[in-house]
């Protein structure tokens, strides 16, 4: 885990090509933070922030980042969040939810209708984050073995 900014503010902004290079390690690692079992790999992250150009919003203070946001463009009017992650130091202050309602509203700017995302079943701080947002679960509960056998996942939508 990084060290958290001393004085610095921190802030939110877009990962543009330019910030690429730089962030993409440090996005790497606040995701091996956030989800230690399973990970984005690199490469596979690599793919996504490019391919999600302009829906990628991290936390930073000028020197390094303490959490991001990825989402996808719509296809048929639907995207999905990809990602949330804030590092542990800093969780519980504002910046989870903060990154999702810059998503949602780019999202909308984008034309999506509905955003979707997946869940652990008993991760209840990111399901009540979801919730307040306005993110309902599907009516039949978790997806058994969504991600495989024993990984079951709770899909959740928002209407826009
Ligand atoms: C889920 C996560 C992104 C939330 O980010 P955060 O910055 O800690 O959340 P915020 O401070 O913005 O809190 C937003 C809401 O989340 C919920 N929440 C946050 N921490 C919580 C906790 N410990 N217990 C219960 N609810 C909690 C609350 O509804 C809170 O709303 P409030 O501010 O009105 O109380 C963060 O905990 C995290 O990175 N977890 C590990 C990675 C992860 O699980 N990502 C989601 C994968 S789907």
């Amino acid at each position: 885990m990084s060290q958290m900014s001393g004085e610095r503010p921190l802030r939110i902004r877009a990962v543009t090509e330019a910030d690429l290079e730089a962030d993409l390690p440090l996005i790497v690692r606040l995701d091996a933070d956030a989800f230690p079992h399973g990970p984005y790999p690199y490469f596979v992250l690599r793919q996504l922030v490019t391919a999600c150009a302009d829906l990628v919003y991290v936390v930073h203070d000028g020197t390094d980042l303490y959490g991001y946001v990825l989402g996808t463009a719509p296809n048929d009017a639907q995207s999905w969040v990809l990602s949330l992650a804030i590092t542990p130091g800093l969780r519980g202050k504002g910046f989870g939810r903060r990154l999702m309602t810059k998503l949602l509203a780019q999202l909308r700017a984008k034309g999506a209708h509905s955003v979707r995302l997946s869940v652990e079943p008993r991760n209840d701080s990111a399901i009540a984050l979801y919730r307040s947002l306005g993110f309902v679960p599907d009516p039949d509960g978790p997806h058994v073995g969504y991600f495989g056998p024993g990984e079951d996942r709770l899909l959740m939508t928002l209407t826009l």
